[in-house]
């Protein structure tokens, strides 16, 4: 069994986009149910991994183990401005490298994006956790994963071979739902 558990996390509007067409993340597609669940898996993870534009944000945020990923760097170094933080160039090293100098070798990695970075470990998520929010639609914004909106997110996740267990709802008002989309054993 490998060491590392890899999750991923993000909530989608309707249309598969996960900020509007600003590349911003508007507070339409903020919801606190969503918020709590989110916030109780970053707490639980030992390690977040995001793209430079994708922190999360939260009070727990600093004490939080992470890599950024970014190609302002060659390979993997540590954060000058974040002793928790890790910056990774995947053209330059192996994940497990930048686990390493992370000091993070077992456990759940929560992996929250953006876009690319989502992309990065299609094929190795153990569950992906799919919020949707049904009512918001964000007309030209920006795809949840590469291939959207071609094809939806539910079809790149099965197309990666993940598939959809039972839906939770998080916020009843808005029809906010998150799904966990598990690779089979
Ligand atoms: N709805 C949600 O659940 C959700 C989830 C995640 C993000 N978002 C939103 O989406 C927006 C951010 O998206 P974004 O497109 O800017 O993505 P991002 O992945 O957060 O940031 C992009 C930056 O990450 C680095 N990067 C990404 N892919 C890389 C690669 N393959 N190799 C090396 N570096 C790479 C680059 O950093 P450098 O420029 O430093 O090289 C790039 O400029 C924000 O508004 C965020 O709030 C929403």
């Amino acid at each position: 069994m490998p060491a590392l558990r890899i999750e991923g996390y993000v909530i989608v509007s309707a249309d598969g986009m996960l900020a509007n067409a600003d590349g911003v993340m508007p507070d339409e597609l903020k919801f606190e149910g969503d918020k709590k669940f989110f916030t109780a898996a970053l707490d639980r993870a030992d390690l977040i991994v995001h793209g430079r534009n994708s922190y999360e944000d939260q009070p727990n945020s600093p004490l939080r183990t992470r890599i950024i990923v970014t190609r302002r760097i060659g390979a993997v170094a540590p954060d000058p401005s974040n002793p928790k933080a890790t910056l990774w160039n995947p053209a330059g090293a192996a994940f497990e490298a930048a686990c390493d100098v992370a000091g993070v070798r077992s456990g759940t990695v929560a992996i929250i994006g953006g876009p690319s970075v989502f992309g990065m470990f299609m094929d190795r998520y153990d569950t992906f956790w799919l919020s949707q929010a049904p009512r918001v639609r964000l007309p030209g914004g920006e795809p949840c994963f590469p291939g959207v909106p071609e094809r939806s997110p539910q079809e790149v996740l099965a197309a990666h071979g993940l598939k959809a267990g039972d839906a939770q709802i998080l916020d009843p008002a808005d029809g906010v739902s998150v799904t966990p989309w598990r690779r089979a054993a």
